[in-house]
């Protein structure tokens, strides 16, 4: 059974000018692209993808990061899209969680500056794409 993921390369990863490494990596495990997008992202759409982290200690420099330059948002589709799409981009800290192979293990240092992001539930991916791609 299909499913769709909303997948962000963010500010690092376009400044780094590796939107097509992770492009590459997304369609040659086999995920098919349903939607995608450059955009420079609002605070308060910034505010609602990370509503969950409300209130943690990194919270407000994570919106200052993601607002600070252009993203690029896609919508990933394939068979468990959501979990195979957080096996390419590796663990949120790039040194102690991701592996090399992956995305963050191969290419990111800090966590903050971990070059994507992957919705991690069926429900946030529902909610995301909706914030990111309406008219999807
Ligand atoms: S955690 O710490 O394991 O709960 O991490 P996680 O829930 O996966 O992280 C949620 C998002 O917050 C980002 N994050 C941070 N940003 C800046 N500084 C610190 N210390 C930090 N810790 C986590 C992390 O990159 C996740 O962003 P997304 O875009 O969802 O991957």
């Amino acid at each position: 059974m299909s499913e769709r993921t909303l997948v962000l390369v963010k500010p690092d990863g376009v400044s780094r000018g590796l939107v097509g490494e992770v492009i590459s990596r997304i369609e040659r495990k086999g995920l098919t692209l349903a939607a995608l997008e450059l955009k420079t992202v609002e605070r308060a759409v910034a505010e609602q993808h990370y509503a969950e982290h409300d209130g943690r200690p990194f919270f407000e420099s994570l919106l200052e990061f993601i607002t600070s330059g252009p993203v690029v948002a896609l919508v990933a589709e394939g068979p468990r899209a959501i979990s195979a799409f957080r096996q390419v981009a590796g663990g949120t800290d790039p040194v102690d969680k991701a592996v090399p192979g992956s995305i963050r293990g191969d290419f990111g240092l800090e966590v903050q500056y971990n070059l994507v992001h992957g919705s991690d539930s069926p429900e946030s991916a529902e909610r995301e794409i909706k914030l990111w791609f309406p008219n999807l």
